[in-house]
């Protein structure tokens, strides 16, 4: 059983390594989260800081140099990690699924929409060719796609890029997931339809009951589509709480930087500005706190005490050593009212 109620998918204490020539590069250190049941929970962080490798390292997806050096991945209460290859396939694309980062490597070129759809269904489930094709029409109606019969005999050259995205999107829904993971599902499209796409995994997560783990660099994205965020730098997750909490009562100064960098709620699509300094190596992390070289509140402790994730308040965990100090400058909270 899980140790949280409402928890269908508990990551605990997970660690990602790559082996490099220039030594271990450790892409996910020591994450812990957990996605309630009908929820959706937004990753949130700079380029490189570990989300598609949390991700992928849910599916299991890690390849090699890549490895898994310790934690689990509870879904339902099953630690993913102890899985058969066979039972992983089996639970990847029905129970969980994944729109990925690139659209064009995750669709296959020689083989038709209507195959690459009805391929989960067939493998997952002994139904009849015939229902496997309506239900995988039915998902393509539903992703906004108006011609879904002849979108079936396409390939996937033959389409554009929005409608490749709403085509992965549709195989990821095809067979009813519990947990949808979408890493940055919205990059490769433009604006309108970012929006439409994103209106519509919600709208399916509440009629398909479904929870969300959604991966974007898009503050404005999180504050209109989240119920919880984590907020990830440098391989750990450094703020996790509601979208309230993050952005009303942020506790770590890296959060408070990303939403320095912009201007309100009202102007929701802006991507994150850089914060000045530099993003330290993975292959060569800091004793101390990751953030430390760039962080104005760095105390004599930070740079040689890493802090953990805990509690500040129901709900609310930061990973800093000062964080009775950190508040929002007073102009960035006014720009929210
Ligand atoms: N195949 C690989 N070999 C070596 N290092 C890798 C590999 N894949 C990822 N990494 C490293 O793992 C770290 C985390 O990468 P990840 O792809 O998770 O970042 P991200 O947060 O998803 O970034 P982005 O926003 O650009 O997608 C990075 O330092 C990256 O260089
Ligand atoms: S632990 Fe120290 S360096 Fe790290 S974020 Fe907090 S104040 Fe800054
Ligand atoms: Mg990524």
């Amino acid at each position: 059983m899980s140790e949280n109620g409402c928890a269908i998918l508990e990551v605990k204490n997970l660690t990602t390594v790559f082996e490099t020539r220039e030594g271990n590069a450790v892409a996910v250190d020591d994450v812990s989260f957990s996605l309630c049941r009908g929820e959706t929970l937004g990753i949130v962080g700079e380029s490189g800081c570990g989300k598609s490798v949390t991700a992928l390292s849910v599916m299991r997806l890690i390849q090699r140099p890549g490895r898994i050096l310790s934690g689990q991945v509870l879904f339902e209460g099953r630690d993913l990690l102890e899985l058969s290859d066979k039972q992983m396939r089996m639970l990847r694309g029905s129970e969980i699924a994944m729109v990925f980062q690139e659209p064009m490597t995750s669709l296959n070129p020689v083989f038709t929409i209507g195959d690459q759809l009805t391929e989960g269904l067939l493998y997952h489930s002994n139904r009849p060719w015939t229902e496997a094709y309506e239900t995988a029409v039915d998902v393509l109606a539903r992703v906004g796609i108006p011609d879904p019969h002849d979108i079936m005999v396409a390939f996937p050259h033959q389409l554009s890029g929005g409608m490749r995205q709403r085509v992965l999107i549709a195989m990821a829904l095809v067979s009813s997931p519990s947990v949808l993971i979408a890493d940055e599902p919205t990059t490769a499209i433009d604006v309108t339809v970012q929006t439409q796409v994103l209106r519509l995994i919600n709208e399916l997560k509440g009629e398909l009951g479904m929870s969300v783990l959604l991966i974007t660099h898009d503050l404005g994205v999180v504050a209109e589509t989240c119920d919880r965020v984590a907020i990830m730098y440098a391989s750990h997750i450094v703020e996790c709480g509601s979208v309230r909490d993050i952005f009303y009562t942020p506790r770590h100064p890296y959060t408070v930087g990303l939403l320095s960098s912009i201007p309100s709620f009202h102007e929701p699509k802006q991507r994150l500005t850089i914060i000045p300094g530099q993003v330290p190596r993975p292959t060569n992390y800091p004793v101390g706190c990751n953030f430390h070289s760039r962080c104005g509140y760095a105390t004599e402790n930070c740079v040689s005490h890493q802090p953990q994730l805990a509690a500040v308040a129901a709900g609310h965990a930061v990973s800093c050593w000062n964080t009775a100090h950190v508040t929002l400058p007073e102009n960035i909270t006014a720009h929210r009212r």
